[in-house]
């Protein structure tokens, strides 16, 4: 459990948190309720692989950078499937040259199928694999490719496990999640019928969905039940069957602390400015602040700290919203006691907008904003480089509670400073 004081008093802000048991008892949720091996999508969040290497069943690499980390962390390689739809030569060759204990590779096109052959068959190896099979965009190939390396696979070097199959995230329809394991049982059985092929597994992404913001309802043990069944379906043809997970995995397992650094009232409104921003924070569907994400947000005094918006706590939050001296109010309270404000990050764009419109009490320079859900792709997937403002501290509370800071502050001036 993340102790909001303790990381504001001894990491400070802007920082990520996250939480490992959370995710530990999450792998195992998931797994029971569905019935199928994970994997963990490492793009998600490159900060927690090696706390979960015990409990998770594998994990979806797409990058040489990625592989780079997690080889780095020791990470079991017969746990490592090597994906992504740009596979270069020099980075392959270094895999497959080095490593015979890779469990798998994912082959993205025929160039790749190609380029996979070649070079296991140079280094004596055998390797396996799978075909990803496309959803209609640029990934994975269409039925035609995949029949044809099927049928001129050389299998002294490559056996093809099976088909992976990942056509996007945020599914929250359990018809579409039917349709897709239709179009995958088909699939099997054309294989077998027509090519004489044993599809032996599957690595399917059902991009499970996360529900960001206040105000949304998702009964998601009523949907997962629903997905059971459907999945079962693909077992039910003999088939071993993996899921590749991200967000549903670790979002609700992250924190993003974040200060107010500065606050001003003009015509259009109370704007609060702090120390991080859209750089950080990535909510997925959130256009410029219109849908209020959960967040808390926490003033520490000397010798408590206080939630701001934790109703059951009104007392000692008037308590501490009275030291605030006149000269330093921004905007008007309501009949309520709150204020209109517009939160803002560090970046020099008006599209730098994190929340617009919260209520609150009257808040002031210092007060900590504590967004959850951020576990997954906001520290990897923001802009983070945009005005070589340094990026977070990355901190992690392990299984035994210790908080630890697993990535100090980076400057990224060192990253857009050119070098004559
Ligand atoms: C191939 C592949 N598998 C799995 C995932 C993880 O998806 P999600 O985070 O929705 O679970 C992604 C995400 O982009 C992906 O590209």
């Amino acid at each position: 459990m993340i102790d909001n004081e303790r990381v504001i008093k001894k990491i400070g802000t802007p920082t990520y948190v996250y939480d490992v048991a959370a995710i530990l008892d999450r792998i195992k949720y998931l797994r029971d309720k569905l019935d199928a091996d994970i994997l963990y999508a490492v793009k998600a969040n490159s900060f927690i692989v090696k706390e979960i290497e015990e409990e998770i069943d594998g994990y979806e690499i797409c990058s040489k950078g990625e592989f780079d980390i997690c080889n780095s962390l020791k990470i079991n390689r017969e746990k490592m499937v090597i994906s992504g739809v740009h596979k270069d030569r020099p980075s392959i060759e270094e895999m497959i040259e080095n490593y015979d204990d890779i469990r798998r590779y994912t082959i993205e096109s025929v160039n790749q199928w190609e380029l996979l052959l070649d070079v296991a068959k140079k280094n004596g190896r055998h390797i396996h694999t799978l075909i990803r099979l496309t959803s209609g965009n640029q990934f994975g190939v269409c039925e035609e490719d995949l029949k044809y390396i099927i049928a001129n696979n050389d299998e002294a070097v490559m056996t093809i496990d099976g088909i992976e199959y990942f056509s996007g995230t945020q599914k929250h329809s359990i018809k579409k999640i039917n349709k897709e394991v239709d179009k995958l049982i088909t699939l099997i059985d054309t294989l077998h019928d027509e090519l004489g092929f044993s599809v032996n597994e599957i690595e399917y992404g059902p991009g499970l969905p996360i529900f960001y913001y206040q105000g949304e309802e998702f009964d998601e043990e009523a949907f997962l039940d629903e997905v059971k069944p459907a999945l079962d379906r693909i077992k039910e043809k003999g088939v071993k069957l993996s899921l590749e997970v991200g967000r549903s995995l670790v979002a609700a397992s992250g924190r993003y602390f974040t200060s107010i650094v500065d606050m001003k009232s003009n015509k259009n409104g109370n704007f609060v400015i702090l120390d991080g921003g859209i750089n950080h924070l990535v909510y997925y569907g959130g256009t410029l602040g219109m849908r209020i994400p959960h967040f808390q947000i926490v003033r520490v005094l000397e010798d408590k700290a206080v939630n701001l918006n934790d109703g059951n706590q009104v007392e000692k939050i008037d308590e501490a919203v009275g030291d605030i001296p006149k000269e330093l109010h921004v905007g008007t309270e309501d009949e309520n006691g709150l204020i209109t404000y517009n939160l803002h990050g560090s970046l020099c764009t008006v599209n730098d907008i994190l929340v617009k419109n919260i209520n609150a009490r009257r808040l002031k320079l210092g007060d900590v904003f504590i967004f959850e859900n951020v576990g997954a792709y906001s520290s990897t997937e923001g802009i983070s480089l945009f005005l070589s403002r340094d990026l977070p501290k990355i901190a992690i509370c392990d299984k035994d509670g210790n908080l630890k800071v697993v990535r100090e502050v980076i400057k990224t001036s060192d990253i857009n400073l050119p070098r004559y």
